[in-house]
């Protein structure tokens, strides 16, 4: 089988077009650079000893998504490619719909255009909002985001359904993601992010390689085991293993399916920091700082629907994803540069 991959330069789409290749599926990447490097496509044929096609094109760009398409002969696409910084997307509302809505939409008339009706989505818990239960199963009902970057996953969600209401032949996997963390155990790829990093691991790795003096962690007052946010981190290794057991899933025709990518589990920011410095060898700084608002307290999955119907299951533990975070940061202290 032939999968195409947006954003397969991107974090999560390099580690998932190592598991592809790893399960022997042929890969094809369409991927315009914005915010990742083509070392990352170099490094994934190195570690795993194999050949992918490699497009360097905006997936908003109808003729030239066309013309892959065409040429591909594509059986199921992943699609990764979106921008993703929270913040931003409250100051560029226009740039985080434009990218994200409008690059699905000239990617599924692409698809539709060619034949192939069967797409993987990367969603977010972030649609479930300050989340009516946890653990969160997959009927918690969808919340209110808070910011743009948040609906677009939203309403991504609500038009690939719909696609599979008007024309039965679509199959939509849309898998929620939780926090995604760590980096492949070689070391040669991970999180690369340019600027000053907005979440919780790339953050600490920087502190304790020293390129930031002190990590601020946002709020010890919440309704926690030591007051401080509770999230389910999960090692982006698992999480890329998921996508290759959706495609199994996708084999079957099943229709619109959703599911949670967790671990189940919930780690606090001050367990990361101790699990953090434990990998490292040496204590990382921080300070108790004011909570960051749009911040919930507790957020973690429940994550059987996914064992259950794709056979799937975290295997890894936060030891282990801060380790592989420490050692892709110490690999490479400036990421790709
Ligand atoms: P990333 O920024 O590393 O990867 C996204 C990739 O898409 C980048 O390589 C970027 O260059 C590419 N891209 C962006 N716009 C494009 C366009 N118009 N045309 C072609 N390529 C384009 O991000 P990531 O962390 O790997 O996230 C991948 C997906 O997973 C995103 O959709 C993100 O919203 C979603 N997600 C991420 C997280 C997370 O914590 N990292 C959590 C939930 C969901
Ligand atoms: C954030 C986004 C979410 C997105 C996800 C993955 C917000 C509000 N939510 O989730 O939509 O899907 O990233 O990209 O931005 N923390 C600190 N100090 C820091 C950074 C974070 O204490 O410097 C804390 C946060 O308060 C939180 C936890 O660490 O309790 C995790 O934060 P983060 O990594 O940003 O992820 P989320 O907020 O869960």
């Amino acid at each position: 089988m032939k999968i195409l991959v947006t954003g397969g330069a991107g974090y999560i789409g390099s580690h998932t077009c190592v598991e592809l290749l790893n399960a022997d599926y042929e890969v094809v990447v369409v991927d315009n650079l914005y915010n990742s490097s083509e070392k990352s496509i170099d490094r994934i044929k190195e570690i795993t000893g194999k050949d992918l096609t490699f497009y360097e094109a905006d997936i908003l760009d109808a003729d030239k998504m066309n013309e892959i398409f065409a040429n591909e002969k594509v059986d199921c696409v992943i699609h990764f490619a979106g921008l993703k910084a929270v913040g931003e997307s409250v100051a560029k509302p226009l740039e985080y719909y434009k990218n994200n809505i409008n690059g699905t939409l000239v990617l599924c008339e692409a698809m539709r255009n060619n034949g192939c009706k069967n797409i993987i989505f990367s969603s977010s818990a972030t649609v479930y909002g300050d989340p009516a239960f946890i653990p969160i199963t997959e009927q918690c009902p969808k919340g209110t985001p808070t910011n743009p970057y948040g609906w677009t996953k939203h309403m991504i969600e609500q038009i690939l359904t719909d696609f599979h209401t008007a024309d039965p032949e679509w199959n939509v996997i849309l898998l929620r993601y939780f926090n995604p963390i760590g980096a492949h155990k070689s070391g040669l790829i991970g999180e690369d992010p340019k600027g000053i990093p907005n979440n919780l691991l790339p953050y600490v790795a920087q502190v304790a390689i020293g390129k930031l003096p002190c990590l601020g962690v946002f709020g010890d007052d919440y309704d926690t085991h030591d007051g401080t946010g509770v999230r389910d981190y999960i090692h982006v290794v698992d999480l890329a293993n998921g996508h290759v057991k959706a495609i199994n899933k996708i084999k079957e025709n099943p229709g619109v399916k959703v599911y949670n990518l967790g671990t189940g589990n919930g780690y606090s920011v001050l367990d990361v920091v101790k699990a953090f410095s434990k990998a490292c060898g040496h204590d990382v700084p921080y300070q108790i700082k004011p909570r960051r608002p749009g911040d919930i307290a507790t957020c973690y999955s429940d994550a059987t629907l996914a064992k259950e119907e794709l056979g799937w299951e975290a295997q890894y533990g936060i030891d282990e994803m801060c380790e592989d975070s420490w050692r892709w940061q110490s690999m490479n202290p400036n990421g790709y540069n």
